[in-house]
């Protein structure tokens, strides 16, 4: 088997999913036994399928981790569903910050660092995203952007924890659109330094994965790209099938 520097290929589900879908987490777990991957796999499906999947995959390859959860621990927040409860339905990571809560929910860079903290102190690593939108990448503004968007969206107690962080360009998730690899690398690159501006040396190794239609058909030139650590998939992670061509790429 060829090695692998790649760490972690992470399924992001968003609001798909229901008790029949875990057959994909099924077919993803068997084929994974079957030939193993070079890399940690894990499937984030929605909240009410957490605990189901995490029983579905018990003991195999397959991680399973949540796309959200409140900073607090508990209380009064109707709907909103806590670090402690996602570790406790099974859960080993959580996805922070996507654009789709930054942009659908207001959520603010010091929202998100509060967030890590919280699934930290749960036990839960977590992913924490940043990506600039069109209009910032067409300003010129795309290394600055997210420069700013991981100095104040990562805790200072990551520093030496498992976390991992997502680029993901806005324009680039569920449109088909991916940066070229030289914008890839060069973000990723800028990634890389403000992790280390903000928590040390500590975060020289941390996974930067890469997120925005990554598919079976581009997933190789993309993992081979400096500095990619990684995937983080919503649509192709949906189908075992396109989700393992993903993974046999790493
Ligand atoms: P996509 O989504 O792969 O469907 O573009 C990526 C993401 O939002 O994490």
């Amino acid at each position: 088997m060829k090695q692998s520097v790649k760490s972690l290929i992470a399924g992001n589900w968003k609001m798909n999913g229901l008790g029949a879908s875990l057959a994909e987490a099924e077919a993803l777990r068997s084929a994974l036994e079957a030939e193993p991957a070079t890399c940690r796999v894990a499937l984030c499906p929605p909240a009410t399928l957490v605990d189901r999947m995490t029983e579905a995959c018990a003991g195999g390859p397959v991680e399973v981790g949540g796309q959200d959860c409140r900073a607090e621990a508990s209380g009064a927040y109707t709907g909103d569903i806590s670090a402690a409860m996602l570790k406790d339905a099974g859960a080993t990571l959580v996805i922070l910050g996507h654009s789709e809560r930054r942009q659908g929910y207001g959520e603010t860079d010091a929202l998100v660092l509060a967030k890590a903290e919280a699934a930290l102190a749960a036990g839960l690593s977590p992913i924490i995203c940043v990506g600039e939108t069109l209009q910032e990448r067409e300003a010129g503004r795309a290394v600055e952007v997210v420069r700013e968007q991981v100095i104040h969206s990562l805790p200072l107690v990551l520093a030496g924890q498992a976390f991992a962080v997502a680029y993901e360009p806005v324009w680039a998730i569920g449109t088909g659109l991916t940066p070229t690899l030289e914008q890839i690398e060069e973000v990723h690159r800028a990634v890389r330094a403000a992790m280390i501006e903000r928590l040390g040396l500590a975060a020289a190794t941390t996974p930067i994965l890469y997120g925005g239609s990554v598919k079976p058909d581009n997933a190789r030139d993309i993992l081979s790209t400096p500095e990619v650590g990684g995937a983080l998939v919503g649509g192709a992670s949906l189908k075992a099938a396109d989700f393992l061509g993903i993974i046999r790429a790493a």
